[in-house]
């Protein structure tokens, strides 16, 4: 499993902090930026993200600005992409088993680093539960289609 990962200037600390986590658990990423502290624009990366999870090129992504919730706007509108923002570990797997999301996206300002690497995991280690929920995600996919 490769995880692409992306932030903008508000995101960056908890991004390497789930970098460090990820090297200590030989978990495999690529890291789209952003890399320094200087202001950005949060559409710029989690478009960067959500196209190369889109094109299947990654099998996740993580995206984090100061809420989470920017990021995963823009994210949202790539299509294939289903970003949820959590801010709890039941959200985080729940949004793998019933909502297939396919990017987690975290708020450096709202979550502690300890909450947020526990969102982290649980996401990763949750799969989707297919099932009733398949029809579901798909009627998602039918209102892309609808409005594209
Ligand atoms: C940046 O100040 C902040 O607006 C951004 O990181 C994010 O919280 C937007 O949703």
């Amino acid at each position: 499993m490769v995880i692409a990962l992306g932030s903008d200037h508000a995101g960056l600390s908890l991004k390497n902090e789930i970098i460090e986590h990820f090297k200590k658990k030989d978990i495999e990423f690529k890291d789209f930026g952003t890399y320094t502290i200087e202001s950005c624009d949060y559409p710029d990366f989690g478009e960067k993200v959500a196209v190369e999870v889109a094109k299947g090129n990654y099998n996740l992504g993580i995206l984090v600005c100061g809420t989470g919730i920017g990021i995963s706007i823009a994210a949202n509108k790539v299509p294939g992409i289903r970003a949820a923002n959590c801010s709890d570990t039941f959200s985080a797997h729940a949004c793998r088993e019933h909502n297939n999301a396919n990017i987690l996206t975290l708020g450096e300002r709202v979550v502690g680093v300890g909450v947020a690497l526990d969102i982290v995991d649980a996401f990763l280690n949750a799969t989707f539960e297919g099932g009733r929920h398949t029809f579901r995600v798909n009627k998602i996919s039918d209102i892309e289609k609808k409005y594209n």
